[in-house]
């Protein structure tokens, strides 16, 4: 990914702890992370070096587009010589400057699993002979400080491992419980400064391995962690906040919750819209509407991460949904909501199948399809009544699944 045009550099290296460096780069204006994520609060890429009495290691690299900042860091924190390079995953913005690391610091190894060295050899051309691969739980002692390496699939790639420095108690934890979040804080002070970017980047990035995800987080309760370093956003120095918040959100709970990615052409489907909305309101149910034409799809993955039950609202195009819908459905799918129910609404002027093409794209979540709701023109005082009865159908059926706050 380039640098965004906006870009201004923070060149200095942070100490962590004796013998611990962050040196990465910040990057407080990217506004999309690989053509794909919105990122409204700019990212950072962290890199770490770990001294030992021996051996010196670096921990992940940078995006390519910032690799002077890391080059300039590791001057200012005086390493001028990297034993090993750990590479924790393989994604091109932390590894992306390995191949020129590896050329400033030839007697350097590449520390990695198998996978992953498999997955580097796909994207750059390295020797096989600069790789020294690890196996799950495999130490590596840089004297009075020793590197254990835990295989972490899907977080959020099939390579990806954490590194767990004993001694000092640092989980490196590459993707996993980071944010995109360009800061100057190098720490996280408290959790209410990172619960959105965090919760964003879990639903964006994580969830669609939440069953993975809940397992490694059952590996780590054995750790004694002292402090989180992630390859995105502050550290944490208080890490059962975000492992509370993650253990949250991997759990089967949801909430009293109804997300609504809705589009509307001439305003019958956003009538429609707002009068569900206020019933559901009326009904003790939270409600999450979304404009698609306008939203951020960010703070829809984050709505998708604990509702319980998902409406999309779409008018009839052509036969079938909006794409603007089409959008919603297919990024829902891909992102896996443990969502329990789901459902659609909208309006048709003459004929269409936007009920079934939207299910279909949909043939992943394993949720309970409630009967939709479409109707004909613009809506009128029988759609109205016929609104409240889908109300009625979904708020039954959260207290069915004893959702509300008086069930508890
Ligand atoms: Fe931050 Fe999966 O890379």
């Amino acid at each position: 990914m380039a640098r965004s045009l906006n870009y201004f550099f923070i060149i200095m290296s942070r100490n962590i702890c004796s013998g611990v460096h962050w040196v990465g780069a910040i990057d407080f204006s990217l506004r999309l992370f690989d053509a794909l994520v919105p990122t409204p609060d700019g990212t950072s890429y962290n890199a770490y070096v770990v001294q030992g009495a021996a051996r010196t290691a670096l921990i992940d690299t940078v995006e390519p587009g910032l690799m002077d900042d890391l080059f300039t860091n590791l001057d200012q924190a005086g390493i001028t010589r990297l034993d090993y390079v750990v590479i924790n995953h393989a994604e091109q913005d932390h590894s992306g400057s390995l191949p020129e690391v590896l050329k400033r610091f030839p007697e350097a190894m590449v520390v990695t699993n198998d996978k992953c060295k498999a997955q580097l050899a796909l994207l750059f051309d390295l020797a096989p002979e600069r790789f020294r691969i690890v196996k799950d739980r495999e130490t590596l002692d840089l004297g009075g400080k020793t590197l254990e390496f835990i295989f972490a699939p899907w977080v959020h790639w099939p390579e990806t491992m954490f590194t767990w420095l004993r001694e000092d108690k640092i989980l490196f934890s590459c993707d996993f419980l980071g944010a995109h979040l360009g800061t100057s804080d190098l720490f996280v002070n408290d959790l209410s400064e990172i619960y959105e970017p965090a919760k964003r980047y879990y639903g964006e990035i994580m969830m669609p391995f939440r069953s993975h995800i809940k397992s490694h987080l059952e590996k780590l309760a054995t750790l004694p962690i002292a402090m989180v370093c992630p390859s995105h956003g502050p550290l944490h120095r208080q890490p059962e906040h975000i492992l509370g918040a993650y253990r949250d959100w991997v759990s089967d709970r949801v909430r009293n919750e109804v997300v609504i990615p809705y589009v509307s052409m001439h305003g019958s489907t956003e009538k429609m819209v707002q009068i569900f909305t206020r019933d559901l309101i009326a009904r003790g149910v939270t409600v999450k509407p979304f404009d698609l034409t306008k939203t951020d799809l960010g703070k829809l993955a984050i709505a998708l991460v604990d509702a319980a039950t998902v409406v999309f609202a779409t008018p009839t195009v052509l036969l079938g949904a909006h794409p603007q819908a089409i959008l919603a459905a297919y990024l829902t799918n891909a992102l896996k909501p443990k969502t329990r129910f789901i459902s659609f609404m909208g309006s048709f002027g003459w004929a269409g199948k936007t009920t079934d093409q939207l299910a279909k794209i949909l043939d992943q979540l394993k949720a309970e399809t409630i009967p939709p709701l479409i109707i004909k023109g613009a809506p009128r005082s029988q759609d109205f009544e016929a609104i409240g009865k889908f109300a009625d159908d979904i708020t039954t059926r959260h207290r069915a699944a004893g959702l509300f706050a008086d069930q508890n």
